[in-house]
């Protein structure tokens, strides 16, 4: 006889009925033919129930609500800051205090920066982790964070918080073990006894920091083993094919969840199977083992999403978000970085028919329980991810491009705007790699160094372009920390020796509070920027077709300044059109009519487009959204 779930245990098993198809097989699998494996799916099974049992009752209740409307994090009043707790606010405590700013903005959802417990000294900004459950104590503890989530969550606000779980730090309890001899803990990393295996892998990988951190092993003489490490020498990879690595990293995922985090960020997730005779990234496995971490989080603590990072190329991203055999069960966000490059492509060459035709060939007009996280700058360099095949498509040379992109964001291209550094320089394959603040990219610092009053206008146009163009194109906006107030390259990290070496910290600037303060009199470029940035969240917040459930669909336009793309909600077309140049453009109200847009009504601004003999009049870097 049918009865009424109602107890705890009832909810539990229906979700492990309803996830087993998502886990035991990829599990099988990865595991299948290891001795222990039987062992495991029991372990695996306790650590749930545990995790379960000790799940927190607003959070389970939070688990019933989203599960009822697994749209939540698609909705247009979804709007993310990403942040460091220190160079924001301090430390955990005082992010308290400053909830106000971040709700005047409009925003929803933050994402502290690494905060987990980092090695001593360089820590990679905090990917480096050496206890995972712990707060890094320079934030504060386990107690403040959990009482900063139960606030946001009151407010509405998601919190995401980093989960490394390609490597730990060298200084991590299991590589102390494992250091020590423990064979067991050794086995949680990969760990070669000679230098000939890591010899042949090396032969097809590529290094992640040439420059300070060349190749992917380091010799430890002292315990006479070569670990795989593919970041810096401190950040040991783990070896997923280890069934009990699976199990320690569920279990912490699980312990993360109950303290209140809405979101984890899976850092560098393309790295975690490594196999021989390949680049060692975005294996098979690798999304095996993500679609079963994905459903252990759906089974115990369905709230929580996953954000994955993988900043790989278009085709090899979207697997991430669950496309193909893993469709709508694996990351319910990945990071638009093909979104990301080509806006900055696009901006140098005031040309969008690269970005247009990458945008429209490359990815799908939806996605199954998933979404892009939007942005336009973050805590890390940008690489020229643009393939050779796809710059042919345009008649230009991949590594032309890359390395023109390069130059002109490092300012020494001729007639270039920007001011940025260069990052991991790498001579043997011509790579390299861009750091620097959006506003600086942008062309504001040079503007204003050199008093240019006009190009200082176009640079706020562009930073308010980018951000209206993360707002539309259907994801959650990610803005980055003083991104809103027109933050400018911070060159002291040059001072402190820790840094130094590393170039992304030249865009990890400390909150600009005196800036902060005067917001809201638009007198500043500062103030401009972020009335103009709250603005467009206010207008997506009002906008329902913004919703990323509904289609986009780029669309090709004549006129190669302007980028367009159209958003189709059951309540009509939204056609998004960007302006790339300092230069006016003309858009015939006929083809914007051809393409959806039939009232005229430009969305954002909230008021009717200026029109001029049948032409739509396109301001230099114009965004509207018209109906
Ligand atoms: C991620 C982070 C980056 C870090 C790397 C290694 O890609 O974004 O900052 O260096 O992982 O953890
Ligand atoms: C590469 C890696 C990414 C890492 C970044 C750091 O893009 O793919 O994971 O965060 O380098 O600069």
């Amino acid at each position: 006889m049918a009865r009424t779930p109602s107890s705890d245990d009832d909810i539990l098993a229906l979700r492990l009925d309803r996830s087993a198809p998502d886990l035991w097989p990829m599990l099988d699998a990865l595991y299948g033919e290891h001795p222990a494996y039987p062992a495991f799916r029991e372990r695996l099974l306790d650590t749930m129930r545990k995790a379960w049992a000790d799940r927190a009752p607003d959070l389970k209740r939070l688990d019933l609500k989203r599960d009822l409307e697994p749209d939540w994090f698609q909705r247009p009043d979804m709007a993310g800051y990403v942040f460091y707790i220190d160079r924001f606010a301090g430390n955990l405590h005082n992010v308290l205090e400053k909830l106000d700013y971040l709700q005047d903005l409009g925003i929803t959802y933050v994402h502290f920066m690494p905060c987990l417990k980092p090695r001593p000294g360089d820590s990679d900004g905090g990917y480096s982790v050496m206890d995972y459950r712990a707060i890094n104590p320079a934030y504060g503890t386990m107690a403040d964070f959990e009482q900063v989530t139960a606030e946001l969550r009151k407010r509405g606000i998601s919190v995401c918080i980093d989960l490394v779980l390609n490597h730990t730090a060298k200084e991590h309890d299991w590589a102390q073990r494992a250091a020590k001899g423990d064979p067991a803990y050794q086995d949680y990393y990969l760990m070669f006894d000679a230098p000939d295996l890591p010899k042949r892998y090396e032969e097809t990988l590529v290094e992640v920091f040439p420059d300070n951190a060349p190749g992917n092993f380091t010799h430890y003489p002292d315990f006479g083993k070569w670990v795989w490490t593919t970041f810096n020498e401190h950040q040991w990879d783990l070896n997923w094919a280890n069934p009990q690595v699976f199990l320690e990293i569920a279990d912490i995922m699980l312990f993360l969840a109950n303290r209140g985090v809405d979101v984890l960020r899976l850092d560098a997730v393309a790295f975690m199977w490594k196999r021989m005779g390949t680049r060692c990234q975005s294996e098979p496995e690798v999304h095996m083992l993500l679609q079963a971490l994905r459903a252990v989080c759906r089974i115990t603590c369905p709230a929580v999403l996953h954000l994955e990072e993988a900043i790989v190329a278009p085709a090899e991203m979207l697997p991430y978000l669950g496309r193909g055999r893993h469709d709508g069960k694996e990351g319910n966000l990945a990071y638009h970085n093909s979104l990301m490059v080509q806006f900055w492509s696009s901006l140098a060459t005031r040309d969008t028919r690269l970005m247009t035709h990458v945008m429209g060939t490359h990815f799908p007009d939806r996605l199954t329980n998933a979404t892009y996280a939007t942005y336009i700058r973050c805590h890390d360099d940008i690489g020229w991810a643009v393939t050779d095949e796809d710059a042919a498509a345009l008649h230009l040379s991949g590594p032309g491009h890359r390395a023109f992109l390069s130059d002109f964001y490092d300012g020494s291209f001729p007639g270039s705007f920007a001011r940025g550094a260069l990052f991991q320089e790498n001579p043997a394959t011509g790579d390299k790699r861009i750091s620097g603040s959006f506003a600086s990219l942008a062309g504001l610092e040079k503007a204003i160094a050199e008093g240019n009053m006009a190009e200082a206008e176009h640079a706020t146009q562009r930073i308010l372009m980018g951000h209206a163009l993360i707002a539309a194109w259907g994801g959650i906006p990610l803005i980055y920390m003083g991104d809103e107030l027109a933050a400018l390259n911070d060159y002291s990290y040059r001072d402190t020796p820790e840094h130094a070496h590393d170039s992304r910290w030249i865009h990890r600037p400390r909150m600009d509070w005196t800036a902060a303060a005067t917001r809201h009199d638009g007198l500043t470029h500062a103030s401009r920027v972020w009335l103009g940035v709250r603005h467009i969240l206010q207008r997506r917040r009002a906008t329902p077709a913004l919703h990323a459930a509904h289609p986009i669909r780029v669309v090709p336009c004549d006129i190669p300044q302007i980028l367009a793309f159209r958003r189709d909600a059951p309540t009509g077309t939204l056609l998004c059109l960007f302006n790339f140049a300092e230069s006016w453009a003309h858009v015939p109200e006929d083809w914007a009519r051809a393409q959806g847009a039939t009232r005229m009504q430009d969305e954002l601004s909230n008021h009717p487009v200026e029109t001029h003999h049948g032409n739509i009049a396109l301001p230099p870097y114009a965004r509207v959204w018209l109906a």
